[in-house]
C-alpha cells in the first residue's frame, strides 16, 4: 500500500517535471525565436527623416535604407518629401509658431515610419541661409522651439541638441557632393573618378570637388572665421579629400543686390528696358532701373566683374574671385554638375530641356543666352521666354550675365566645357532629388549600430 502510493507519487512527481520541462523549453524557445525575428527585423533597414529649413520653406524628407546603405523603397518612390511655406525664418518674432509649422511636416514623416522603427530612427534639422541672417538670437530662440517640439511630439530619435542646427555653407556643398556622387554611384571609386558639384542657392554659392592628397597636403589655410578648404571624409573605407568653398553673398538672389550695388544711384546695364523700380534683398532697398539705351551684355559683364572682385589680390597659387584658394583645379573637377538655381535658369531660359529632370549644357550656351536676353526689353522678354518666371523678368539680362561670368571669370572653368544641370537624377529606376539631405541621412544612418559605416568625416 505505502509502496503503491510512493509510486504513484513519483510517477506524478516524474510528470511534473517532465511537464515544467517541456514548458521551459518551449517557453524559452518561443521567446528566442520572437527575440531573434524582433533583432533580425530591427537590424536590416533604417529609415531617417531629414527637415531642410530653408529661406523659402521648410522641407521633409524621408529616406529607406538597408544595411550596405542601398535606398529601398518607401511606398511608390524611394523618398518620400513634403514641404511647407513660408520658411523659419518669417516667424522671427514667434519661434513656437516657428516650431508649429513643422508640425504637419513632423506628422506625415512619421507615418511613413513604420511604428517599431520609430524609436531608433534619427531626426535632423539644417536651417540655410535664411535663419542665419536674423538679428539678434531670434534664430537660435527658433532653433530652442523646434528641438523642444520635437522632444514633446515626436517618436523619432534625435541623437542630441546638435541634430537641430544651423547648416552653414561648407556643409551644404559636401553633403551635396556626397549625395550626387552616391546617386551616381561613385562612391568606392577613386577620386579623379568622382564629379564635381556648383550649387547656386538664393544666398550663396558652393564649389566642391574631390582633389589629390598631395594638393590637400597643399591647401592653404582659410582666412579667420571661414571653414577649411579640405573636408576629409571617409565612403566606404575610401578616403577622400574634398575641396570645398561657400561664398556669402553670392548666391543668385544675394547677387543681384551685389551686382545693384556697383551702379548705386545710377541705372545699370543688368536691367531690361521698360523697368524702372527697385530690388529688395534682406530688407534693404536696391536701385534697379534700365539704362536709356536698355541693358547690355558687355556692360553688365563688366559691372558683374566687379562685383566679383575678380582682380582681387590673390595670396595663394591659383584662386577664383574674391581671393580665394581655388582648390588646385583637377580631375575631380572635370566633370561637374551645377545644380539649385543653375538648372532653375537653365531650364526656364531653354539653356536646358525643361522636362528632363538633369540635362548636359556647355557652360557658352548661357553666355549665349545672356547675349540674346540683354537684347530684350521687358516686354519682348515675356514672349521670347515664356518660361522666366515673370517677377524675375527684369533680371533676366544680370541672372544670366552673372552665372556665365561667375564660371568663367570667377571660378576660371573652360567656357566649351560640358557640364550637367541637375534637379533630380535617376538612382535604379527612381528620380532622387540632388540635395544635400541625402548626404546628412547616410552619414546619420552611418552612424547606427550594424550599419556599414559608409560616411564619416575626419
Ligand atoms: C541592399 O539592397 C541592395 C539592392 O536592393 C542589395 O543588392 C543588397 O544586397 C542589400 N543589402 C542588404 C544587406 O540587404
Ligand atoms: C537672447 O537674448 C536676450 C536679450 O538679448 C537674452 O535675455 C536671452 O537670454 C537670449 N537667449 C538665448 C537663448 O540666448
Ligand atoms: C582686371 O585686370 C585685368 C588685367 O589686369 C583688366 O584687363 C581688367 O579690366 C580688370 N577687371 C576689372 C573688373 O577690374
Ligand atoms: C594656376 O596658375 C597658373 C599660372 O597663372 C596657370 O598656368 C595654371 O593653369 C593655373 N592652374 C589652375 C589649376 O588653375
Ligand atoms: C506678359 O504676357 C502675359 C500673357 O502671356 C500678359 O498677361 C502680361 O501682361 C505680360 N507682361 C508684361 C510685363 O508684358
Amino acid at each position: 500500500m505505502k509502496m503503491e502510493l510512493t509510486t504513484q507519487r513519483m510517477e506524478s512527481r516524474a510528470l511534473l517535471v517532465l511537464l515544467v520541462a517541456t514548458c521551459l523549453v518551449t517557453c524559452c524557445c518561443s521567446q528566442f525565436l520572437q527575440d531573434h525575428h524582433r533583432k533580425t527585423v530591427r537590424s536590416r533597414t533604417s529609415y531617417a527623416v531629414i527637415f531642410d529649413a530653408g529661406s523659402t520653406g521648410s522641407r521633409v524628407h524621408v529616406f529607406h535604407f538597408n544595411q550596405s546603405l542601398d535606398l529601398i523603397p518607401i511606398g511608390q518612390d524611394l523618398e518620400f518629401l513634403d514641404k511647407v511655406k513660408p520658411g523659419l525664418s518669417a516667424y522671427a518674432k514667434n519661434p513656437e509658431k516657428a516650431a508649429e509649422s513643422l508640425i504637419p511636416l513632423l506628422e506625415e514623416a512619421e507615418n511613413v515610419v513604420p511604428k517599431r522603427a520609430r524609436r531608433r530612427t534619427p531626426l535632423k534639422l539644417g536651417a540655410t541661409a535664411g535663419l542665419r541672417l536674423l538679428q539678434g538670437n531670434a534664430s537660435e530662440l527658433i532653433l530652442q522651439a523646434v528641438r523642444d517640439m520635437f522632444k514633446e511630439r515626436s517618436s523619432l530619435k534625435l541623437e542630441s541638441d546638435e541634430s537641430v542646427a544651423m547648416i552653414d555653407g561648407t556643409h551644404e556643398g559636401s553633403y551635396l557632393w556626397v549625395a550626387i556622387n552616391y546617386l551616381l554611384s561613385n562612391l568606392k571609386k577613386e577620386y579623379y573618378e568622382t564629379v564635381g558639384v556648383v550649387d547656386l542657392g538664393g544666398g550663396s554659392v558652393q564649389m566642391a570637388y574631390a582633389v589629390s592628397e598631395e594638393n590637400a597636403k597643399n591647401a592653404p589655410n582659410a582666412n579667420d572665421g571661414e571653414d577649411p578648404y579640405i573636408t576629409q571624409m571617409y565612403l566606404k573605407d575610401t578616403k577622400y579629400y574634398v575641396y570645398v568653398h561657400s561664398y556669402l553673398g553670392f548666391g543668385k538672389e544675394a547677387a543681384r543686390a551685389e551686382i545693384l550695388k556697383v551702379t548705386g544711384d545710377s541705372a545699370s546695364p543688368c536691367i531690361l528696358a521698360g523697368f524702372d523700380g527697385t530690388y529688395t534683398y534682406q530688407d534693404v532697398e536696391y536701385k534697379a532701373s534700365a539704362m536709356a539705351g536698355g541693358s547690355s551684355f558687355s556692360k553688365c559683364r563688366n559691372t558683374v566683374l566687379k562685383a566679383l572682385k575678380v582682380n582681387a589680390t590673390c595670396p595663394h597659387k591659383n584662386c577664383t574671385f574674391g581671393g580665394i584658394w581655388n582648390g588646385g583645379g583637377g580631375p575631380g573637377q572635370k566633370n561637374l554638375y551645377l545644380a539649385t538655381s543653375f538648372y532653375y535658369v537653365a531650364t526656364e531660359t531653354g539653356i536646358a530641356d525643361i522636362n528632363k529632370p538633369s540635362d548636359k549644357v556647355r557652360i557658352v550656351d548661357f553666355k549665349i543666352a545672356a547675349q540674346l536676353a540683354c537684347k530684350t526689353t521687358l516686354e519682348e522678354a515675356n514672349s521670347t521666354f515664356p518660361l522666366y518666371r515673370k517677377s524675375n523678368l527684369q533680371y533676366l539680362c544680370l541672372d544670366l550675365v552673372y552665372q556665365n561670368t561667375l564660371l568663367v571669370h570667377g571660378f576660371g572653368l573652360d567656357p566649351w566645357q560640358e557640364v550637367t544641370v541637375v534637379n533630380e537624377l535617376k538612382y535604379k529606376e527612381y528620380l532622387i532629388e540632388a540635395a544635400w539631405p541625402l548626404g546628412t541621412a547616410i552619414e546619420a544612418v552611418s552612424a547606427l549600430p550594424k550599419f556599414d559605416r559608409l560616411l564619416y568625416f575626419v
